[in-house]
């Protein structure tokens, strides 16, 4: 026994794990935990507290959940409470018809099947796909946003958050070896779950740039490079959009999705339209359009050819219910036979969470004007948009007065992505420390403001630049707060290493 030898070791251990790298969670916010630690321990620091501003988490910075959405999930996981005065006749009737659509009536509910013996809270499973009644809701509320193209419920897969779908997608893309194996083309910066995933599964990372100085948009010729470029090394065959972006804030035009579309339609490439910032669309003239909606405006000679998937969750938007893991995903001309594929690659899941199915049937069935709930959640709904268009145009106007930083209009979702200027002599700071400058530049603003973003190299950027990026998300004087130390922060951080 004295000599056992692990069976799991890093050298035995699956080797596509060791490269996966996410930075929204990496070592800046390991430390900002310590340093919250110390503080509670008495450690004297030069702040009080440590602001975070790293992810995308809308409740954990201070949003309120929407009434409506709590109190029907909450008479869906005890339903004792449809006999509460506090709950209005809507909530209730909702409620009701989701707990039908359960197996069993039972998402949480009491009883689970012992005749006679007391009854303990029980949640059955959904079909994999989904509750059926989910997905004709999801599919009206796809058809209404498309101005009336149709959304066959069939085509709706529900998902544990948006990261379940887009993972599950990538699974079923990527195969082939050497020259064959499936290149996928993602926007760089990009989201980390895309690199993320791409390096568990060895696809092949396909790197197109956003335009930095044109508002982060998407040149076609920029993609034509990159996938020019890959076609030396790999097959590729997949083209991630994230729209409205992440981290870089942009909305894309029509013209440009209209240009994504027909480049994917000549190059054969399958789409995945990342949209879980559908609804967070803040600047003027700027308009949320789904790749859906304008493949299918495109006509025929695209819309029954070009295949499409495209997610949509409950974290983000007004909802950023989180930790619910609610989402879908949309296919549309996806082979029928790699269709049951799908299905039976979900099926071994068993099904996304139904506390998770049931908020998002609420998501896209949201109340009525003649119903009791209406008023409030309109209120509650613009107020969290409004909120966050303020706290976007405060973020960009702040930062870009600050010399050595520019900073892009935040046109949607929920973040900024400004780039940073580092004095070289930091730069060597930084190699001496092995840290990537913007590592070392935003793990200094942590231990000397208490404020914890993103180093811009966690999501990719264009060698010699440097950003972070940003949320929009704490409350608007802590925001302004933060902001101000940035400002600070980044003057005195210039003059120190210039
Ligand atoms: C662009 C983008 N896609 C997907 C996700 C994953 O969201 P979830 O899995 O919570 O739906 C996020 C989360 O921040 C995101 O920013």
């Amino acid at each position: 026994m004295a000599d056992h030898v692990k069976v799991l070791t890093l050298d035995t251990m699956n080797p596509n794990v060791k490269k996966v790298e996410y930075a929204v969670r990496g070592p800046i916010v390991q430390r900002a935990v310590q340093i919250e630690m110390e503080l509670q321990q008495g450690v004297k620091k030069p702040f009080t507290e440590v602001i975070r501003a790293n992810i995308g988490d809308c409740h954990a910075m201070g949003q309120k959940p929407i009434t409506f959405f709590r109190q029907v999930l909450s008479i869906c996981s005890y339903p004792d409470l449809l006999d509460d005065d506090r709950f209005p006749e809507d909530v209730k009737s909702r409620a009701r018809r989701i707990l039908q659509a359960c197996s069993g009536g039972s998402l949480g509910i009491q009883g689970c099947g012992v005749i006679g013996a007391p009854s303990p809270p029980s949640g059955s499973y959904s079909t994999s796909q989904g509750i059926l009644l989910v997905r004709q809701d999801v599919a009206r509320y796809i058809e209404k946003r498309d101005g009336g193209i149709k959304c066959n419920p069939d085509n709706i897969y529900l998902t544990a958050g948006a990261s379940d779908g887009i993972v599950t997608m990538l699974k079923l893309l990527v195969s082939g070896e050497g020259p064959s194996r499936t290149g996928v083309m993602i926007s760089i910066p990009q989201y980390p779950l895309y690199s993320a995933t791409l390096a568990e599964l060895a696809a092949v990372q396909i790197n197109y740039y956003l335009d930095e100085e044109s508002c982060w948009s998407l040149d076609i010729r920029e993609l034509r490079r990159a996938l020019e470029e890959a076609r030396k090394h790999c097959t590729p065959r997949v083209l991630c959009i994230i729209n409205p972006g992440n981290p870089t804030g942009q909305v894309q035009s029509r013209r440009c999705i209209e240009d994504v579309i027909q480049f994917a339609a000549e190059e054969k490439l399958f789409l995945l339209a990342d949209e879980v910032y559908q609804d967070n669309v803040y600047a003027d003239g700027c308009e949320f359009h789904s790749f859906k909606k304008v493949l299918f405006e495109m006509g025929p000679e695209f819309s029954e050819q070009v295949e499409l998937a495209s997610f949509h969750s409950t974290s983000k938007c007004y909802m950023g219910e989180c930790g619910f893991r609610g989402g879908y995903m949309e296919v549309v001309n996806l082979d029928p036979e790699v269709k049951f594929q799908l299905t039976k690659l979900v099926s071994v899941r068993l099904c996304p969470p139904v506390t998770g199915q049931a908020l998002l049937d609420l998501v896209v069935n949201p109340p009525e004007p003649h119903e009791p709930s209406y008023n409030i959640f309109i209120k509650e709904r613009s107020h969290t948009l409004a909120e966050l268009a303020k706290k976007a145009s405060m973020t960009q106007q702040i930062l870009s007065q600050v010399p050595g930083i520019q900073c892009n209009p935040v046109q949607g979702a929920m973040y900024t992505f400004p780039r940073i200027h580092i004095p070289p002599k930091a730069v060597s700071a930084a190699q001496e420390k092995g840290q990537a400058p913007d590592m070392f530049y935003c793990m200094r603003l942590l231990e000397e403001m208490g404020i914890c973003l993103v180093p811009g190299s966690g999501f990719g950027q264009k060698d010699g630049t440097y950003h972070f990026r940003m949320t929009i998300l704490p409350p608007t004087q802590k925001l302004e707060t933060v902001l101000e130390k940035i400002k600070e922060f980044h003057q005195s951080f210039t003059q120190q290493f210039s």
